[in-house]
């Protein structure tokens, strides 16, 4: 029985990553709630740790330090990729901040997750800056060749098939700039030394741009996809690679369209209710 349920959530992390992940993650946040709002400075500690080993094995990817590999070592190989690679943890995590804020406060798993969003937002910095660094480096730079002459590019990358698909996805990966620089103001004003800095009205104005953050993410990952599965299609054994764009493109849908009409829901329901109190008033 344990076996098959392993089997069957390794199966569904294989088919529909993203999702799969976000429920998991959500259970596993309901469940770990109090240690987090305990001792939110180990769980910081941890993923800080987890962040510097990446930037160390990157740096020795450039510089040729050591001939340690620290992503073959088992566990921990797993462990850093899964901060880089933002579709396992870092991406549900953000989808769970998100979503909870569309969600009745007054159910009880809810109200346990608004009371540590706080500590998931700077937990969340973590792989985001991991994959920021990787990504900036390698993919965000390869963008700029291919935005700067494309013919040039087509003809250096034999593996790009599609210009169409190649253009979604380096489009993509340029939005990652716009998408670092509003995560990090964002991220930066969560810690509670500048949030009182910069008192309630000013750390709320600079709070609302997270919905333009939550849009972009979108963005960033339906190009993404679209992207790779052109790219891809036109090559070889496009099939697979094809449904699992579909899958990940209807998750992220899913996920974002479900939370937009519920935060719209939200919002008529507040604005109703506080109209009522200044007729009453
Ligand atoms: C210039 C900076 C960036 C570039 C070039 C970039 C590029 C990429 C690439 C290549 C992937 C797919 C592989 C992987 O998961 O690592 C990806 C996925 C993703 N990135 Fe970025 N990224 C950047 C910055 C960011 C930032 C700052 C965020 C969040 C605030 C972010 C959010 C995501 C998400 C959520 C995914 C998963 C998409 C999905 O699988 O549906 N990225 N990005």
């Amino acid at each position: 029985m344990v076996r098959l349920l392993f089997e069957g959530i390794v199966y569904l992390l294989g088919q529909a990553e993203f999702i799969s992940s976000f429920i998991i993650l959500t259970f596993i946040v309901i469940l770990l709630s109090k240690s987090i709002k305990r001792h939110a400075r180990s769980y910081y500690w941890f993923f800080g740790i987890i962040s510097f080993l990446i930037l160390l094995q990157f740096l020795n990817g450039l510089f040729h330090i050591s001939p340690v590999n620290l992503y073959r070592i088992p566990v921990l190989g797993k462990i850093l990729a899964s901060n880089i690679h933002m579709v396992g943890f870092g991406f549900p995590l953000l989808a769970i901040i998100m979503y909870v804020g569309a969600l009745n406060p007054k159910r009880p798993w809810v109200k346990k997750i608004l009371n540590i969003r706080k500590e998931l937002s700077i937990i969340s910095g973590f792989p985001i800056l991991s994959h920021s660094l990787i990504r900036i480096t390698y993919n965000f730079t390869d963008a700029l060749k291919f935005f700067s002459d494309k013919d040039a590019y087509m003809a250096q990358n034999e593996w790009a098939k599609s210009e169409m698909g190649i253009s979604f996805s380096n489009a993509g990966y340029l939005l990652g700039i716009v998408l670092f620089v509003l995560f990090m103001i964002l991220w930066i004003t969560s810690f509670d030394s500048i949030h009182q800095k910069l008192g309630k009205h000013k750390w709320k104005r600079i709070q609302r741009w997270s919905y333009l953050l939550y849009a972009l993410l979108f963005v960033h990952s339906i190009l993404l996809h679209i992207g790779w599965m052109m790219s891809r299609s036109m090559g070889e054994g496009g099939n697979e690679h094809i449904v699992q764009g579909i899958i990940a493109i209807a998750s992220t849908v899913l996920v974002f369209g479900s939370y937009l009409i519920l935060r719209i829901r939200k919002a008529q329901k507040d604005s109703r209710k506080k109209a009522r109190v200044l007729l009453h008033s």
